[in-house]
Parts: C-alpha cells; structure tokens; sequence
C-alpha cells in the first residue's frame, strides 16, 4: 500500500533550497506541507509557464503539478489513432527539471473528448476505443506518474440508477463494467502508478452529498471486492465559499469509511469558488479562506491523505468569469494567490492547515 513516504518520494525536495540565498519569500506551500510529510501541488497549463513571475511563485509554492488541460483526450488524441503528447510532455519536463512531482488527469471522463470519440462508441460499443488509450497514456509516461486519474466523474448524486453510476455515453455503450476494464488496462500497462478514482460531491453537507457519499462508498467497496486495481479516492474538493459549511462530522467520516477500505485520498482539485455573496473581495476572501479551514482541518486529520492539490495556483489564470460574477462586476478568487500572484487569505488558511495537520 502506498503511504505518505512513497509518495512524497516523487515530489520536490526543493522550494526552501533554491530561494535560500536571494530575498527569500517565506516558505511556500509545498514547505507547510512538507514538514507534515504532506505534497501540495497545484493544476498548471502550458502557457502559464510562459510567464517568469508565475513561474517564480510556482516553483516557490508547489511541489507536485498536474496538467490542467494538456492530459486530457481532446488534446492528446485530437485526430483517432494520433496521439500528441507533446504539451503534456513539456509540463512534465517542466516537473523533472524542477523536482516537482507529477500527476496524471484524466484517462476516462464524459466531458473534454474529442468530437469523433462518442460517436464511434455508440456506433461500435468497441472497448478498445479506450482501452486502447489508457495503454498509450500509461506506457508514454511509465514511470513519471505518482498517480493519475483513470476514471474521473462515473458517479452522479442526480443518477436516476440504484448504484448511482452517471449515465454517459461510456455507461450507455458498455454498461458498468467499462470501470473495471479501464483501470485494468492502466494497471497492466505501468504496475508502479497509484490508479485513482476521482470524483466530486462527497465534501459538503446537504443530502445530496450524503447520496454521493453513500454511492461512492458502494462503488469503491464494490469495485476493490471484484480487485478492480483502485489504489486511491481522487475528493476533487470544490468548494462554495457561501454554501452552507462543510459538515465536518459526516467528511470524518467518510473519510474513515474510505480509509477503512485500504484506499489512500488525494486531494485532487480544491478551490473555492465565490459568487453568491459579496462583491466585496476582502469579505470574499475571507469566506473562501474559512470554508478551506473548514474543509481542509478535517481532511488533513485523516491518515489516508497524502496531497492536496489546487486547481490552479493563481487567480490570475482563472477561466472568464461566469454570468453571476460579470453582472455583479467582480472578479472571482478561488486560488491561494491573486491576480497580481500576492499570497491571500487562502493562502494563510492553508498554511495553517499545513501546519496544525
Ligand atoms: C476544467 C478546466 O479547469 C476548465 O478550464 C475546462 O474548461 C474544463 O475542465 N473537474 C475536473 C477538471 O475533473 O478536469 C475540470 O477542469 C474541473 C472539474
């Protein structure tokens, strides 16, 4: 089973090293958690990476990345049969050369396919329409993966079915046991990779989230009883920062439900998204802040998790806001730094996370 040491053998061993001798910033992320034997990583995209001072505040906070868009199918494999890894390949390169690790997101998903995929399945339900693929992307980074994504959202809260399984084109064409398949198809290509499965819903309160909790924990059990090669939980960890709070009680326990299965946790994608409240950014800020706190005191008291990692680093590279922002006028801030890479309430949150963990 893997533990918090085999996995931190794969991330950094350097922020603190390289800003030793200049004006050196207070320690990043990546150092708070460290010390707790704990990765923080952050999602990154290529062309991020053209922009020293980005560049300069993710080397100084992460110690794990994970490619935001790159590793996904519309991007790798565009046209069928040819597969482009090149983008990939450069923020994986980009991890090496900076000692960081590297994850892997995501080999199986309804959503970021290429136009061609779904139309094929459904007309020849051919498992190796993505078996196929999982080889391709396991064998090409054999090796550099600490984890990855094999399959990613396959539940849904809403699922009108008992076993809570999403009805996609995937379920659709193959019924449930295109899971299993997948994961074994990655495991079999590269043995040494920790398979996830990711997901979200589980984090909050409302019984929505108790359903997913229910489902998730069903399908996971279910799933590791068959041996289908599951070696951790992917908790995205969006949250709302003017939701109703997390209810801690129900996370600890779950996360003991999850732990109780054999099963490691990686925070794979926490942000906290702020429409709906103020458009003040300091009362924003620090609602985001404490629904972090909130969340992250309780996930980081569990001995199951290894790393959290932000979906993003910045707000400054967030996706145009949406409606709700734009006729509010405001700009949103989900992320540890802001648009200007200044570390935020968030950060501070986190760090202390890091700390008391
Ligand atoms: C998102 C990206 O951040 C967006 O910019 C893109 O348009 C769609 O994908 N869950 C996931 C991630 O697993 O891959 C998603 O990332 C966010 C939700």
């Amino acid at each position: 089973m893997l533990t918090r040491r085999s996995l931190i053998k794969f991330a950094a061993a350097a922020p603190f090293a390289t800003a030793a001798f200049a004006a050196a910033p207070s320690p990043g992320l990546a150092a708070h958690a460290r010390a707790k034997n704990l990765v923080y990583g952050c999602a990154t995209s290529t062309y991020q990476l053209k922009d020293p001072l980005f560049v300069a505040a993710l080397k100084r906070e992460a110690a794990m990345l994970v490619p935001e868009y790159e590793m996904k199918r519309d991007k790798i494999e565009a046209a069928r049969g040819q597969y482009d890894f090149s983008a990939t390949d450069a923020l994986a390169g980009f991890a090496r050369d900076n000692e960081m690790g590297l994850r892997g997101h995501t080999l199986v998903w309804h959503a970021a396919n290429p136009p061609w995929l779904e139309q094929a399945v459904t007309a020849t339900r051919n498992e190796r329409l993505f078996t196929d693929y999982v080889t391709a992307v396991m064998t090409h980074y054999r090796g550099r993966l600490s984890s990855i994504d094999v399959v990613n959202e396959a539940l849904l809260a809403a699922s009108p079915r008992q076993d809570g399984l999403r009805e996609s084109f995937w379920l659709k064409a193959f019924g449930p046991g295109y899971i299993d398949t997948a994961f074994h198809a990655a495991h079999q290509a590269e043995p040494s990779c920790l398979l996830v499965y990711n997901d979200w819903g589980c984090e909050a309160g409302a019984p929505k989230n108790d359903r997913m909790r229910a489902i998730t924990l069903d399908f996971l059990s279910k799933a590791l009883a068959r041996k289908v090669p599951i070696g951790a939980y992917g908790m995205q960890g969006h949250l709302g920062a003017f939701d109703p709070p997390i209810d801690q009680k129900k996370l600890r326990q779950f996360l003991d439900d999850i732990r109780a299965l054999g099963l490691r946790v990686i925070v794979t994608e926490h942000d906290v998204h702020d429409d709906g409240g103020s458009s003040d950014n300091a009362v924003r800020d620090r609602a985001v802040a404490d629904a972090s706190a909130r969340f992250l005191d309780v996930v980081l008291g569990s001995n199951a998790v290894d790393a959290v990692l932000t979906w993003g680093l910045s707000d400054k590279y967030l996706d145009a806001p949406g409606w709700s922002e734009r006729l509010a006028g405001y700009e949103p801030r989900f992320l540890p730094l802001d648009r200007t890479l200044q570390r935020k309430p968030l950060w501070q949150a986190m760090a202390n996370a890091f700390d008391r963990a």
